[in-house]
């Protein structure tokens, strides 16, 4: 069965995700820090370091919400780094960010969606997506549209959110994930459905294998998984 935000509302999942995440975007850099103690910039960090090899020039960021991601990849020294996203307020949020860093010349952020990616193919050096795989609508359609517009040679890496086996971080992260981030969540972002979405959307998402399968069905090779923080967070990556 398909998660969505909002359980008694009629719309898709991609209409939801899209209200949802324009109704925290004010909230949702802060509460990203704050609920993962600051961790995910380190995530971020060793994720957009699996590129290293491939020296990309060009990147797509898809599901960039609030472009830190792509900010990340500016360590790289790309020439260009384009975002999508098909939430505006989240994609507003960036664009303030990215033109108060002055990066506006290097980094992009443009509406768009990933089971339709609004670009030709054989595009882009590599293609980046944080926390966002797990909120498409269509996953399958979204890594094939991914796959098409990567160059040949290219690379995909994919951060996302994993779920921890080892006992007892496990017992103990679920507590945490269930139970007590969704109030906080809850309380700042003033979303009743956000946060409690997210541990459900993590619950229902294929990681580790089960994932990298999907990566290979879409047509990636060399395909790689590293988990992170005990599995709290999983890379993965893939060659075109
Ligand atoms: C958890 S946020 C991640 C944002 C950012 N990548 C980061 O690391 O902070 C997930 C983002 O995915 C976006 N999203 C969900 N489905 C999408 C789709 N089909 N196409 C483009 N963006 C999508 C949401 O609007 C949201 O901004």
């Amino acid at each position: 069965m398909t998660v969505v935000p909002y359980k008694e509302e009629r719309a898709g999942k991609k209409e939801q995700v899209a209200k949802m995440f324009d109704n925290i975007s004010h909230r949702y850099d802060f509460l990203n820090h704050f609920l993962s103690l600051g961790i995910d910039k380190g995530w971020r960090k060793k994720a957009i370091k699996c590129l290293q090899p491939i020296q990309p020039k060009t990147i797509l960021d898809v599901a960039t919400g609030t472009g830190d991601f792509a900010i990340q990849a500016l360590s790289l020294k790309p020439n260009k780094i384009t975002g999508i996203d098909i939430s505006e307020g989240m994609l507003a949020v960036g664009r303030k960010k990215i033109a108060s860093q002055k990066l506006d010349n290097l980094v992009e952020l443009k509406s768009g969606d990933s089971e339709n990616i609004p670009f030709a193919e054989n595009n882009f050096d590599a293609v980046t997506v944080a926390f966002g795989v797990r909120n498409f609508e269509n996953l399958e359609k979204g890594l094939s549209e991914i796959y098409r517009v990567i160059k040949p040679g290219g690379m995909v890496v994919v951060l996302e959110f994993s779920r921890p086996r080892s006992f007892p971080f496990r017992q103990i992260y679920s507590f945490y994930f269930k139970f007590i981030l969704p109030k906080i969540g809850r309380f700042i972002s003033s979303d009743k459905a956000a946060y409690t979405y997210l541990p459900e959307s993590v619950e229902a998402f294929p990681d580790g294998d089960a994932f990298l399968d999907r990566l290979k069905n879409a047509g990636f090779k060399n395909t790689k998984c590293k988990t992170l923080t005990f599995g709290v967070s999983s890379i993965y990556s893939g060659t075109k």
